[in-house]
């Protein structure tokens, strides 16, 4: 078989093989096919689609390019849950403590930044001293002893989506329904967990802008889980505006740990908390509602909060960061964006904000990039909010003078002043099953 013959078929619209889609997973991930033939035959997916078929075969091939974990010895229900990402989405840090604070054990492998989205992995190895690299050993441990890891594909874990999902990110080929669903699918069924919360974003921040691309996205991953016998529930949440205000690594793990305080913003808090009961509620802790007064309970008490200064040192951490928060460092160069004119905010590019903040250098342009952990954007106005003239909208954080014009331009456009208040809108939009 040809590399070349099969990405020309694809590019001309035909329907993959099993055989064809096995030789570019194996290949790719021995590194006998090459990044630009792979490239090319991402971006003729990207143009051309795979059928259900093909997506639940390639999401099989990825998942069982590495190893598979086998969590049958850590007692209980293991929930997973994971985002297929947004502006300002650090849900993790906050709703992985709260689960495990009320029991249930959480065995979370995160992503790196993709596209104008960042990475879990990024916001946490912004706390100094923290390792996301846990080999099986020791995420076992820590699931067993504490109740939580987040830990990175380390080993030799889904091999195949870790080196797709890198190329993916720099070659545009990041939005698309099967890539997706087969990147995030292959990882959650390699890494063993029983039951999976998936949180599909929709809107301008994320890679589904349309709800319908969206709940057909969430629809396509929970048949993949279905098959494979894992019980999946996927919920779609609003990504037409960043979660929170504070978008960048340090920034982040700042706002989670006022969350998880009880005073982190309102949107977050309350996806936050949709997405904990959910959890809670897979892992059959009893009915939605007392999952929901569980969750609240789990942050009210600060046992959520004690879990993550738990999980952190457990990874090697500093938790006087967390426990300090402002002890973190954020960029030096600082610019605020101010009002142009008054009026209401009605809407906000998300995807702009998020690579404006990638411009400030909170994300990578190349695989190679590495990231500044202190850069990055507090958003002072949301959408609905009304601002006067010379108000300040956004602060920004970089390390370079010369970072900033990108961003400031970016953001200009991305941030809409109007004479209406826009009416407020949903936080979530669906729950599928
Ligand atoms: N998250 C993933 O893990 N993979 C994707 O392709 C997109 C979001």
């Amino acid at each position: 078989m040809r590399m070349y013959d099969v990405i020309m078929k694809k590019r001309d619209g035909g329907v993959l093989t099993d055989e064809e889609i096995g030789y570019f997973v194996n290949g790719y991930t021995k590194g006998e096919i090459p990044d630009y033939q792979a490239s090319a035959l991402l971006m003729a997916i990207y143009f051309q689609g795979m059928n259900e078929h093909e997506t639940a075969y390639l999401t099989g091939c990825m998942a069982a390019s590495g190893d598979e974990i086998n969590l049958s010895p850590i007692p209980g229900i293991k929930v997973d849950k994971h985002s297929t990402g947004g502006v300002g989405d650090k849900t993790t840090m906050v709703i992985g403590p709260v689960a495990a604070a009320c029991g249930v054990p959480v065995a979370k492998l995160s992503g790196r930044g993709l596209g104008h989205t960042g990475g879990t992995l990024d916001k946490l190895e912004a706390i100094p001293g923290l390792t996301t690299s846990l080999d099986q050993s020791k995420f076992f441990d820590m699931v067993k002893e504490i109740g939580i890891a987040v830990a990175g594909q380390t080993g030799n874990l889904a091999p195949a989506d870790k080196k797709l999902y890198a190329l993916r990110d720099v070659t545009a080929t990041v939005d698309n329904i099967s890539l997706i669903a087969a990147s995030i699918m292959s990882k959650k069924i390699a890494s063993g967990s029983d039951r999976i919360l998936l949180d599909v974003k929709t809107g301008s921040g994320a890679f589904m802008k349309t709800l319908d691309d969206s709940i057909a996205l969430a629809r396509e991953m929970v048949d993949i889980g279905t098959n494979v016998g894992r019980e999946v529930v996927a919920l779609v949440t609003d990504m037409d505006r960043p979660l929170g205000r504070n978008i960048g690594n340090a920034l982040e793990v700042m706002e989670a740990v006022a969350t998880l305080k009880g005073h982190g913003p309102e949107d977050f808090t309350q996806i936050c908390l949709a997405l904990s009961s959910n959890m809670l509620y897979l892992a059959e802790m009893g009915t939605m509602e007392a999952c929901t007064a569980m969750a609240k309970e789990a942050i009210k008490s600060g046992k959520a909060f004690e879990k993550f200064c738990q999980m952190v040192e457990a990874q090697g951490g500093d938790a006087s960061y967390v426990r300090k928060p402002e002890k973190f460092t954020v960029s030096p160069v600082e610019y605020e964006l101010k009002a142009e004119k008054s009026g209401y905010i009605t809407a906000m590019d998300t995807e702009k904000i998020g690579m404006a903040a990638v411009e400030l250098g909170a994300g990578r342009r190349k695989k190679e990039d590495s990231i500044d952990y202190g850069a990055g954007i507090i958003l002072n106005a949301k959408i609905g909010d009304r601002v006067e003239n010379g108000q300040i909208i956004a602060t920004l954080y970089t390390s370079a003078v010369s970072l900033l014009s990108g961003a400031i331009g970016l953001l200009k456009e991305a941030v809409v002043i109007g004479k209406e208040q826009p009416e407020a809108e949903k936080l979530i939009y669906a729950r599928i099953t």
